[in-house]
């Protein structure tokens, strides 16, 4: 059998001569692989005379150890040498577009919702939080939905215990309720935040969505001021008036209750985004109900007020022209990048 000096010889003068990444990996196999020459010196020691065995596994270590060594030092020489070969011409072309760094952007929900806080901002309104996993006093009871009220069947509320104390809000309207307890009338307050809803998902459904929950508590407080307040927020979403309508609609905290529609911002004669009837569904709204008030404490003889609830989702829907809502958090770099 070859001795290890003349093993190592030959493996050296063969990395040495070796020009290419490609035939260093050959060698690496040829010398340091499972069927390598390496290998086959420690297969053969179960074959010696037991008093050679240490110094043969031994030196084989060694050997394998200076192999390495010269294939890596040949491995940094021919990468240095590539590189000033690209610097000093042939490869290297120095009118490339330089490698970009790649930023993110922010998400459509988040860019709606900082523009209509600032728009509710500048309009005297205060951002309120509220938290997600609410207890029902405030998803509920101090709406006026009572636990037997038939209104909380439509709102396919994810219950987090089996007493049903507890949920995932499926709207931004607790927090109306935690602003009539926390803060003194007159306010003004918007709050926008996710909502959740065991829903079966579809173009125009989704389990987890956004809303801007809007209330404004102040004396003499009419339909007159909800309409204002609402073409104000359309104007800034659209940088013009916009016409807008309203059609009676229930929601056991507001009496009267209201769809509010907007004249189709994109169309004059009817397109696709409004169904052909220049109309669009834009909110509920209404002026908070007597009993609303007087759970959480405010007279309703002395106060009043009107709230509504922005769909922030749809909203960006519109405004983006999306047409899934499954996109806004489904996580695709391809459709966030968009923005
Ligand atoms: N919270 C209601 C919903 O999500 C919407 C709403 C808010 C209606 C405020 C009236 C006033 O269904």
């Amino acid at each position: 059998m070859e001795s290890h000096d003349d093993l190592l010889k030959r493996a050296k003068e063969q990395i040495l001569a070796a020009s290419t990444h490609d035939s260093l990996k050959e060698i690496e196999r040829e010398f340091l692989g499972k069927k390598g020459a390496v290998a086959a010196l420690l297969a053969s020691i179960p074959t010696l005379p037991p008093e050679e065995r240490r110094d043969v596994g031994k030196n084989a270590n060694i050997l394998k150890k200076a192999i390495q060594e010269s294939l890596d030092a040949r491995q940094a020489e021919l990468a240095q040498s590539t590189l000033s070969a690209e610097r000093s011409g042939d490869g290297f072309d120095a009118t490339l577009p330089p490698k970009t760094l790649q930023s993110g952007s922010l998400h459509p929900i988040t860019q709606l919702t900082r523009q209509l806080e600032d728009l509710f901002l500048s309009m005297g309104y205060t951002v309120l939080d509220g938290p997600e996993v609410e207890l029902d006093h405030y998803n509920f009871e101090a709406l006026n939905i009572g636990r037997d009220h038939p209104a909380r069947d439509s709102q396919d509320t994810f219950y987090c215990d089996d007493a049903g104390d507890l949920s995932l809000r499926p709207h931004t309207s607790p927090v109306q309720v935690r602003a009539m307890e926390k803060l003194d009338p007159p306010f003004r307050i918007v709050a926008p935040g996710r909502c959740f809803r065991n829903e079966t998902t579809d173009a125009s459904h989704e389990h987890t969505f956004h809303q801007m929950e809007g209330m404004v508590i102040g004396k003499d407080i009419s339909v007159g001021h909800l309409i204002g307040a609402m073409k104000t927020l359309l104007r800034g979403i659209f940088h013009r008036d916009v016409e807008v309508r309203l059609r009676p609609g229930h929601f056991p905290f507001v009496e009267p209750g209201f769809e509010l529609d907007a004249r189709c911002p994109f169309c004059e004669g009817g397109c696709s985004v409004c169904g052909r009837t220049t109309w669009i569904e834009l909110l509920p709204c209404g002026l908070v109900h007597p009993n609303v008030l007087k759970m959480s404490g405010i007279d309703p003889e002395e106060w009043s007020g009107f709230a509504f609830g922005l769909g922030l989702s749809r909203l960006a829907m519109l405004r983006y022209r999306i047409d899934d809502v499954r996109h806004l958090l489904g996580g695709d770099m391809r459709f966030l990048e968009q923005f």
